[in-house]
């Protein structure tokens, strides 16, 4: 039985205790905000949960593992206090302000010999994985670029920008799928209602093959939508996650150039308009799979598959992203070599720890 607490009940921390709750093998034990309030609605959610405004009594308490649901700032101190106490740590999005403080919490973690892992939930979600199974089987060819845009109205974060926001989906998605980070990086964006926190931006991410990913992250829009499209040298892949039936569609598309022409007017691009079909995805709720992984990794001694490198890997290109911004979108460079693995097989991670 793994005795699970949870730091921070605001809008995704009661998600978590709800996950953890209808987990087999799992005591879902104390949950803790510093608002009175939000502990009293986790009581009538939740009867029976102890409740607690000091993290501390979470690092007392006789628990195996703490996962952390509060703002990105305050993730490395709750999370290097938990990991200090001998806790298993499932941290939320995006893992840490800096790539120093998430290699400071890898280290403890391996130090202390704890599964540290980051709440990269659309890993974890049938969708992506069943886009991840049909570009890995060949089917869409080599992947030529992605576009993606994760746009809403609101809501504001105090403390980090839309990209530290909603691009963390964006950067773990295309690197879960595609098995490749960016070496370059850059970002333009615009605050219009808090000074210094962009509330609408563009990104550029460049890849060694020349594969070339645009994402648009937005808190300023009309319309809810999460669309990704991945064009590939065969076929073209549409994943829209607001959809409840239609979440993928592949179509068959693409565009053919004559191998041999011998004048100008015989050259002519040869486009292909085949079928599209929209293949059958087992749906599951992504957090409680990501929950199950968390609690089968510190069950079995295993390596999570968002593991702590694998969120170290997106704050370096949160990072790249954010010192773009502030160069009104000059490309910033990240060292292909700085991609860091725990067991150098990146996301195939399922390994025993030390
Ligand atoms: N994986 C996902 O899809 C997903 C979705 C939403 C949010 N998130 C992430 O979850 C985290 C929380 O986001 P949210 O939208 O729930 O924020 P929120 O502001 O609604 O809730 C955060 C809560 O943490 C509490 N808190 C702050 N500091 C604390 C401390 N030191 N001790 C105890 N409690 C403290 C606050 O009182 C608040 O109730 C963020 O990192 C966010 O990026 C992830």
């Amino acid at each position: 039985m793994v005795k699970t607490g949870v730091i921070g009940c605001g809008y995704w921390g009661p998600n978590l205790i709800r996950n953890f709750r209808s987990t087999k093998n799992c005591e879902m034990v104390i949950c803790c905000d510093k608002d009175e309030k939000k502990l009293e609605r986790m009581k009538s959610l939740f009867p029976g949960i102890k409740t607690t405004t000091n993290y501390q009594d979470l690092l007392d308490a006789k628990l195996d593992a703490v996962a952390i649901a509060t703002p990105v700032g305050t993730h490395y101190p709750l999370a290097k206090a938990c990991l200090m106490a001998d806790k298993h740590v499932l941290v939320e999005k995006p893992i840490t302000r800096s790539s120093e403080e998430c290699q400071d919490l890898i280290n403890t973690a391996e130090s202390r010999q704890r599964v540290l892992m980051v709440g990269h939930t659309f890993e974890y979600t049938a969708a992506v994985n069943k886009i991840k199974a049909i570009i890995d089987s060949g089917e869409i060819g080599e992947i030529m670029y992605v576009s993606s845009t994760r746009v809403n109205l609101g809501l504001f974060q105090p403390d980090i920008n839309v990209i530290w926001d909603l691009a963390p989906h964006d950067v773990s998605i295309i690197t879960y799928v595609l098995g490749k980070n960016p070496i370059s990086v850059n970002a333009q964006g615009k605050a219009h209602y808090t000074k210094g926190i962009e509330d609408v931006a563009m990104m550029t991410l460049y890849y060694e093959n020349g594969m070339i990913a645009f994402l648009h992250n937005s808190w300023l829009d009309p319309q809810k939508i999460r669309n990704m499209v991945f064009v590939g040298t065969k076929k073209m892949l549409v994943y829209d996650d607001i959809s409840a039936n239609e979440k993928i569609k592949i179509y068959d598309k693409g565009v053919e150039k004559p191998r041999y022409y011998d004048t100008f007017g015989d050259f002519h691009y040869a486009y292909r308009y085949g079928d599209i079909y929209i293949p059958k995805i087992d749906e599951h709720e992504a957090l409680g799979e990501e929950c199950r992984h968390f609690l089968h990794c510190i069950v079995e001694n295993q390596i999570p598959r968002s593991n702590g490198y694998v969120g170290l890997n997106v704050i370096k290109v949160l990072e790249a992203a954010n010192q773009s911004l502030t160069m009104q979108g000059t490309s910033v460079a990240i060292d292909s070599n700085s991609y860091q693995t725990m067991t150098g097989k990146g996301h195939e991670a399922s390994e025993h720890r030390k």
